[in-house]
């Protein structure tokens, strides 16, 4: 069986893409091709380079408030790699319905929350302002509404007392690092059904 292509595009340090392209290796039904980041200076683009996986950079800032102009530069880029799925990691830019609609199906992302509670911003300091006992992230196919397509993994943990919005990040962060990679071999091998981890 031919392996899948996987795109995946990131903002920052890209610790996420990091986990995703080294847990594709051996029998896993697919292979890194890309690492697409909005950001010439997002650290995760050494990283990729250092793991030989082909890089590019669409810088957003030339299209200021032009979102599909941006975007049919992601997708020129994207095509070249000629993908078969697409992993959101740490990327920080809103699509518009129209790109979301063009990879609907074949598009993740990771969000640090129990979706569907707090869909967009500061997750972390929302929880322990809510007095939440339990938090965590999610692995969810994208759609045209913010964080809000189908859910296809989990991962829990119980909020200690002491925990900080910067502690909470951190302690979330190493279970995004064990979720993305186990639901991405699952959907790359086909399979449905939402991975939890406790
Ligand atoms: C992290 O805050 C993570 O929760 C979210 O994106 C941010 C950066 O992640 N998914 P990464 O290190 O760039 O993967």
């Amino acid at each position: 069986m031919t392996e899948k292509r996987v795109a995946i595009l990131i903002s920052g340090g890209g610790s996420n893409m990091v986990a995703l392209a080294d847990s594709m290796t051996g029998d896993h039904p697919a292979r890194p091709c890309l690492v697409l980041s909005n950001n010439a200076q997002a650290g995760g683009l050494e990283k990729a380079r250092a793991r030989g996986i082909a890089t590019a950079v669409v810088d957003h800032r030339p299209f200021a408030g032009d979102r599909p102009a941006f975007e049919a530069e992601l997708t020129a880029a994207l095509e070249q790699a000629e993908p078969d799925l697409i992993c959101l990691a740490g990327f920080m830019r809103i699509l518009t319905s129209g790109f979301v609609a063009r990879w609907q199906g074949r598009m993740l992302n990771i969000h640090p929350s129990l979706l569907p509670k707090y869909r967009g911003l500061d997750t972390h300091a929302r929880a322990l302002a809510a007095g939440d006992a339990e938090h965590g992230c999610t692995v969810h196919e994208v759609t045209p509404e913010l964080d809000d397509g189908p859910i296809l993994g989990q991962a829990r943990l119980t909020i200690a007392p002491g925990d900080t919005a910067e502690t909470l990040a951190a302690r979330v962060l190493v279970l995004e690092h064990r979720l993305y990679p186990a639901v991405l071999r699952n959907v790359a091998a086909g399979q449905t059904g939402p991975v939890v981890i406790c």
